[in-house]
């Protein structure tokens, strides 16, 4: 097959791989990729975000399928776009987005279909939000309605963090139009992990599940992050509850949008709060009373989940994704391997606030078959590669056990050096910690 792969991320990197292994030759092509997925693709320069620039290539190129990994593009619009010329694109369309680019939208998608997930309010004013404040008790989460690069989200443990974050948002207008909602939303305990779901409009095949750590310093401190690392599976989903997940959060969402007159058609990525006995640490039940909630949804693969979760995967990903894309989904398209995978993100000194790029990066080089270093930031520069983003490298690894594959991409790791270079030594934690 001919694939467009959007985006120039880990993410990107580890579907362009993922494609190139497997047994069906295909020609892989990424927009606009970065120094990594051009070993596995031909990167064409050509922006993430720029929906008639790549919906041109695509008319110009005529790819089998196009898999689109951000969530701006998703929300832009693209897939409508490439439809629109009969090409198969693998993502939602725009109006199937909004679960990810509208947490107001997800809210009443997840209420009609009766899915479990924290009680919220909606507010453009601020001193009606504040006024709702103590129904919420303390920790209380304030949201920004719209998209904010991972930013919008504050867990105030305080009365007066809680107003800040109102009053930044709705009269700040801290995220411009994406905080002119915010939602008001009860706390949930519990351990958090990701379930991500291919879904074809109308069924859904869970993918292994994993845990991403949003913190960038170890015992997940200090400020949120695009994600610091993830393992795959995470043992807090137990095997009892996947049937759960599709039957009461997955499908009742994908239903519910087919109701509405959407067709959701891609990845499905359901944040989940878990909290009971087994889930540490825990506190009170949600209002719910469910022991697995939503808290949020993404219209795409995670990032750096699909680093850890797609090595795990056999058969035909080119055929998984294009039956996805199509309507044709079957159980028999997602094939898990028993090992176990986690990858850990080596960062630029500074991140996630300012830091310095075009550092230059050693140690890539050499064969390892139990190790995959995806590129997130990076680009070739005078013969070399340097950093060119906060998040550079997905070091993953893969072993019978979660312990090999972690002390693997460790081991790896350790190869790689550049200016600045961080990472978190405790990745995976919370599974050895069980
Ligand atoms: P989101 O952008 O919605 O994924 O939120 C970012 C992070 O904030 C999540 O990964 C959680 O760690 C935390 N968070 C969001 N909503 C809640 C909630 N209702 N209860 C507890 N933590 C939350
Ligand atoms: N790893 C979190 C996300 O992709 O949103």
């Amino acid at each position: 097959m001919k694939i467009l792969v959007v985006g120039g991320g880990g993410r990107e990197h580890a579907i362009a791989w993922r494609l190139a292994q497997d047994e069906e030759r295909h020609e892989i092509f990424c927009a606009p990729g970065n120094a990594g997925t051009a070993a596995v693709a031909k990167n064409v320069a050509i922006g993430a975000e720029d929906v008639d620039g790549i919906s041109k290539w695509a008319r110009e190129n005529s790819p089998d399928l196009v898999v689109v990994g951000p969530e701006a593009p998703l929300v832009k619009g693209l897939v409508d776009a490439l439809l629109s010329l009969g090409i198969p694109a693998f993502g939602p369309v725009a109006a199937g987005a909004r679960m990810e680019g509208s947490k107001r939208f997800a809210k009443e998608v997840m209420k009609a279909a009766g899915v479990p997930t924290g009680m919220a309010e909606t507010f453009t004013d601020a001193a009606k939000a504040k006024a709702a404040l103590p129904a919420f008790g303390l920790p209380v989460v304030i949201k920004a309605d719209g998209l904010a690069a991972g930013k919008g989200v504050i867990v105030a443990e305080t009365k007066e963090q809680a107003e800040a974050a109102i009053d930044d948002m709705l009269v700040g207008g801290r995220f411009g139009a994406a905080g002119a909602e915010v939602l008001v939303e009860e706390f949930l305990h519990g351990e958090e992990c990701s379930i991500l779901a291919m879904v074809d409009g109308e069924n859904a095949v869970l993918l292994p599940s994993s845990q991403d750590h949003k913190r960038i310093f170890d015992g997940d401190k200090g400020p949120n992050t695009g994600g610091m690392g993830a393992y795959s599976p995470a043992p807090v989903v137990t095997t009892d509850r996947l049937p759960f997940i599709k039957e009461k959060i997955i499908l009742p969402v994908v239903r519910e949008l087919r109701r509405r007159g959407v067709a959701y058609r891609g990845i499905l990525y359901a944040g989940l709060m878990v909290n009971d006995a087994d889930s540490n640490p825990h506190g009170p039940l949600a209002k719910s009373g469910s022991t697995v909630n939503v808290v949020e949804f993404n219209a795409r693969f995670g990032d750096p989940e699909t680093e850890a979760v797609l090595p795990r995967l056999g058969g035909s990903f080119a055929t998984a994704l294009l039956h996805a894309a199509t309507g044709a989904l079957r159980d028999e398209d997602i094939v898990v391997s028993d090992e176990a995978a986690a990858t850990v993100i080596a960062s630029s000194g500074g991140y996630p606030g300012s830091y310095e790029k075009g550092r230059s990066i050693s140690g890539l080089e050499g064969d390892d078959p139990n190790t995959i270093v995806f590129h997130c930031g990076t680009k070739a520069q005078d013969g070399g590669i340097v950093t060119s983003g906060g998040r550079v490298l997905s070091v993953t690894g893969r072993g019978a056990t979660l312990r090999e594959a972690v002390d693997r991409a460790y081991a790896r790791l350790g190869r790689i050096s550049f200016d600045g270079m961080f990472y978190r030594k405790d990745i995976a934690h919370r599974a050895f910690e069980r």
